[in-house]
């Protein structure tokens, strides 16, 4: 508990993203809801019924509000670095959802106009590679006691493409596609194990579906860490194979809906803004698809399966925690997730917040989003180009994290 004065909070975007971090916003006693900006003016009405809060059309407007000290950036990717600096400019602090920007470009700007103004900026938390198991994962990888890391593999398979979405959530161009979408659960998860410092990309991607044209739904993808470590990357959206059913303690039950969905989306008569908009802010299905009971078994979700390979054992997700296999044979070693095994959000909350407040060290600042987004940039690179692709944006995980 603190003694200070909650810090007032502007969300930017209400719709099923920020329905993701809301209850944890509630939850955390440092944090007071205080202002909502959307074009949708349900959204308005319900945010106004629900906090008797400030609400605003436009994140120029919110970000006129004196009172506002930070904002939550949860607008489509191709706003957030339009968003991100209009608030930098108006001095308040933000927690921008990956990815910081979807030119590198975009996040130079933004990290020029967070520079210039001194305001702190959390980009790239909200991801698979924040929750409490990565955590754990790297505690044991840079404890030593099974040696140096030496490799990771990470193979993800979801429905993601078979979901209600908005024209630009399925279009590269406009920041749509898993490479801009889903790729941040695996970027973050293996930057921060591997130590941040990717040194190359080479990937290779797909496009195959005629229901979903415009956005890449497939990438293979190899990182080469700065030290030798390789990572490599699958995720396929398209929703046939589901990677939850490379458990031992869950398979997945929504094989039929997905192929009538998928059905549908080819005949071209689903309304998915309609869809989707139950799914958002206020919507009749908000909070039903974000997981997360205490105690429910971990899923692979975004994140997929992971193997982290050291000298001498591998890790790799259980239901509870993480199973070790080392030199003594295997061990499952329970995680305590407080609010379940969805995205768990307090820390990265905190993250901001005590940056803010008490000027502590982040990971997740403006340069550690910046260097995830350019190994997005640099996976659909590589695939157009056919060629490895040196980075050159890249920090390391800073002492203490
Ligand atoms: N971490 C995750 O797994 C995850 C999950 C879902 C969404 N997201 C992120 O959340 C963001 C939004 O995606 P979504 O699924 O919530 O989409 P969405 O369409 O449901 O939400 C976007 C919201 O922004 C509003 N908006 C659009 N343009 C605006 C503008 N100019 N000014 C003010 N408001 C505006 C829309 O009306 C809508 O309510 C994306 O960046 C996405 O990557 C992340």
């Amino acid at each position: 508990m603190t003694t200070e004065k909650p810090m007032k909070v502007g969300i930017i975007g209400l719709g099923f993203g920020a329905t993701e971090f809301i209850p944890s916003l509630e939850a955390q006693p440092e944090i007071e809801i205080y202002a909502g900006a959307d074009l949708r003016p349900q959204a308005l009405a319900e945010f106004e019924k629900r906090y008797g809060g400030k609400t605003y059309k436009t994140a120029e407007e919110l970000c006129a509000d004196p009172d506002v000290e930070a904002v939550w950036i949860a607008t489509p990717n191709h706003l957030h670095a339009q968003n991100a600096i209009v608030a930098a400019n108006a001095g308040k602090h933000i927690n921008l959802r990956k990815p910081m920007g979807v030119t590198m470009a975009e996040c130079a700007a933004v990290q020029e106009a967070v520079d210039r103004s001194g305001v702190k900026l959390l980009a790239g938390g909200q991801t698979q590679g924040s929750s409490p198991l990565t955590h754990e994962m790297r505690r044991i990888i840079t404890s030593g006691e099974l040696g140096p890391l030496r490799a990771m593999n990470v193979v993800a398979y979801t429905g993601w493409m078979l979901r209600p979405r908005m024209p630009q959530e399925v279009s590269d161009a406009d920041g749509g596609g898993v490479v801009w979408r889903q790729a941040p659960h695996q970027l973050e998860t293996t930057r921060y194990l591997g130590g941040g410092m990717v040194r190359s990309v080479r990937a290779s991607t797909g496009n195959w579906r005629p229901e979903r044209p415009n956005g890449t739904g497939y990438y293979s993808a190899m990182l080469d860490f700065e030290d030798g470590t390789p990572a490599t990357l699958v995720y396929n959206s398209y929703g046939y194979f589901d990677s939850m059913d490379l458990t031992n303690w869950l398979t997945d039950k929504g094989h039929g809906g997905r192929a009538k969905f998928r059905a549908e989306l080819l005949a071209g008569n689903v309304d998915e803004e309609a869809r989707k908009e139950t799914t958002r802010f206020g919507g009749s299905a908000e909070g039903t698809i974000v997981g997360g009971s205490e105690g429910r078994p971990w899923t692979p979700g975004n994140l997929g399966v992971l193997i982290a390979s050291c000298e001498s054992g591998d890790i790799r997700m259980s239901s509870a925690g993480m199973y070790i296999y080392d030199n003594n044979g295997m061990r499952d070693v329970a995680v305590h997730q407080p609010g379940g095994q969805g995205m768990t959000l307090s820390s990265e909350i905190m993250e901001l917040y005590n940056a803010v407040r008490h000027d502590a060290p982040m990971l997740h600042d403006g340069r550690w989003g910046w260097a995830t987004a350019e190994v997005q940039w640099a996976i659909l690179e590589s695939a157009k180009q056919r060629k490895e692709i040196m980075l050159q944006y890249q920090v390391p995980v800073p002492p203490g994290f």
